[in-house]
């Protein structure tokens, strides 16, 4: 730490004296200079408790609701430059390894650090194939759901069930256990998904195909009827997969935040993804492209797309699909979803909501307010369509989205796990409320003479970002 005199030095100097990677604060209350170090383009939210008005006092805090501009950890799985467009895993552009990849390459490529050599490829392939069963128990649990049950309730709860079939993966320092996590994860995400799709239509469960490669094994499941064997459209199968590849991870989004920090209280990796699939069921996350797809519905016709933006505008609507908290540019997933639509398109029947969908990206990008605000089509923009092309009903999307993810889940949680920095999750807050009130007994307290039913509903809050 530098002296007060050194780091006045450095202001005067314009930073000369101290070298550039640091940061100089003056606390206007006590006039105290202090010298911040700088790393990696951020400061030590720690370093701050050291700015304080009296020794007995607390310490300064950052405040920030959302997380909006904070690191809460180093992580080497995922980069992204939203400004620019740019993703990558493990430092292989998303556009490469969607066009030369499997899916389960990339979910190796995101855990291991390494794209597969030959042999651990086709070890890694073996494992998750077979363990895509899940307990004959767990068909049962699914049975106690309601007919109509939404599958992301059931995946849920179904992944969080996981954990009391694996117990021994409460080791979570085992190497053995976690890699058996990691296989079973993402080998039985699938099949709960697709069971809970079946279960919603009523349709009898279908069993694993492990002849059948990872997004053909889904189909497979999904849409198997009484055909001995089902063969999958190779151009549909394909464009899922890519689809997978796509949301594999996406670095410290809601739902990987949820895991790392449900899994930084040291409890074993079902649970702590059942808590990621529950951040992805909200809207806001992977619930968009479902919203999507009722936007376009709604919208209708072509005809109503410039009084449904008026609509974005004046704020009684939201433009769902669009705007990026990282993305300010166009979402390069997007464009690669894009480029697979003609395809889907060819082998599927014709859908209205598509011209919908692209005339109402082509007006939002002509029109000010949407430039303005940096607002491009996400992945969820067209990835709801062609979804709806393979025939898989809108409230299967977010399950969907949540089985490729479950890799991505995987690798920050073993990351997180070896992360000697990493401790369990707790932030601080700014509290608002009352101190020392008189505890008055009931029969003294004052309220309203009469209440009847529940309490009248609060305003709408304005919508937040995720
Ligand atoms: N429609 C209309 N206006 C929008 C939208 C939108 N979809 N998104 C942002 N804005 C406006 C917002 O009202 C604000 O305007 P102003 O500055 O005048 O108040 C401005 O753009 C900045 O928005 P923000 O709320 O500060 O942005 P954010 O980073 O907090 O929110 C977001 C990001 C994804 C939550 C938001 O854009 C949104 O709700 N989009 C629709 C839902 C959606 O498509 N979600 C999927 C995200 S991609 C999947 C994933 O990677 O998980």
């Amino acid at each position: 730490m530098a002296t007060e005199q050194e780091t006045a030095n450095a202001v005067v100097n314009g930073g000369a004296a101290t070298g550039s990677e640091s940061l100089t604060v003056t606390d206007n209350r006590t006039g105290q200079v202090y010298e911040l170090p700088i790393s990696d383009g951020t400061v030590r939210a720690m370093d701050l408790r050291q700015i304080k008005v009296s020794e007995d006092e607390f310490g300064l805090m950052a405040y920030d609701p959302a997380f909006t501009n904070t690191a809460a950890c180093r992580s080497a799985v995922t980069y992204i430059d939203g400004e620019a467009g740019i993703l990558e895993h493990r430092g292989y552009s998303i556009e490469e390894l969607c066009e030369r990849s499997s899916f389960l390459e990339v979910a190796y490529l995101l855990i291991f650090g390494e794209l597969p050599t030959g042999p651990q490829l086709d070890r890694w392939t073996f494992d998750i194939v077979h363990h895509t069963f899940v307990h004959e128990d767990l068909k049962q649990f699914f049975e106690g759901f309601r007919y109509d049950a939404h599958p992301m309730g059931m995946l849920l709860a179904g992944v969080g069930a996981l954990s009391t079939f694996y117990p021994d993966a409460k080791q979570i320092e085992d190497p053995e256990e976690r890699y058996m996590a990691a296989v079973r994860l993402i080998a039985k995400v699938p099949t709960l998904a697709a069971f809970s799709y079946r279960h919603n239509r009523g349709l009898p469960y279908v069993y694993p195909d492990n002849d059948l490669d990872f997004a053909g094994n889904f189909l497979s499941m999904m849409f198997k009827k009484t055909e001995a064997k089902y063969e999958p459209d190779p151009r549909l199968a394909r464009a899922l997969e890519v689809l997978f590849i796509l949301h594999a991870d996406h670095e410290q989004n809601c739902s990987t935040s949820a895991v790392r920090g449900v899994g930084s209280s040291d409890v074993d990796p079902y649970s702590a993804v059942a808590a990621g699939v529950a951040a992805l069921y909200g809207p806001l996350h992977g619930g968009a492209n479902e919203a999507v797809l009722r936007m376009l519905r709604r919208i209708e016709s072509v005809d109503n797309i410039p009084a449904f933006l008026e609509k974005v505008k004046e704020r009684e609507e939201k433009l769902m699909g669009f705007g990026h908290r990282v993305y300010k540019n166009y979402d390069p997933r997007a464009r690669i979803i894009q480029q697979h639509m003609d395809e889907v398109f060819e082998a599927t029947e014709y859908n209205a909501l598509v011209e919908i969908a692209r005339e109402l990206e082509k007006r939002a990008l002509d029109d000010e307010y949407f430039t303005s605000r940096k607002l491009y089509p996400n992945v969820d923009f067209y990835s709801g369509i062609i979804y709806e092309a393979l025939e898989i009903p809108t409230e299967m999307f977010t399950v969907i989205f949540a089985i490729p993810r479950t890799a991505g889940w995987v690798a920050q949680w073993m990351e997180m796990n070896d992360d000697p920095e990493q401790k369990i999750a707790r932030p601080r807050q700014i509290y608002t409320g009352d101190r020392g009130r008189d505890y008055v007994p009931v029969a003294d307290r004052k309220g309203p003479e009469k209440i009847v039913g529940p309490p009248a509903r609060r305003p709408k809050r304005p919508r937040r970002g995720a």
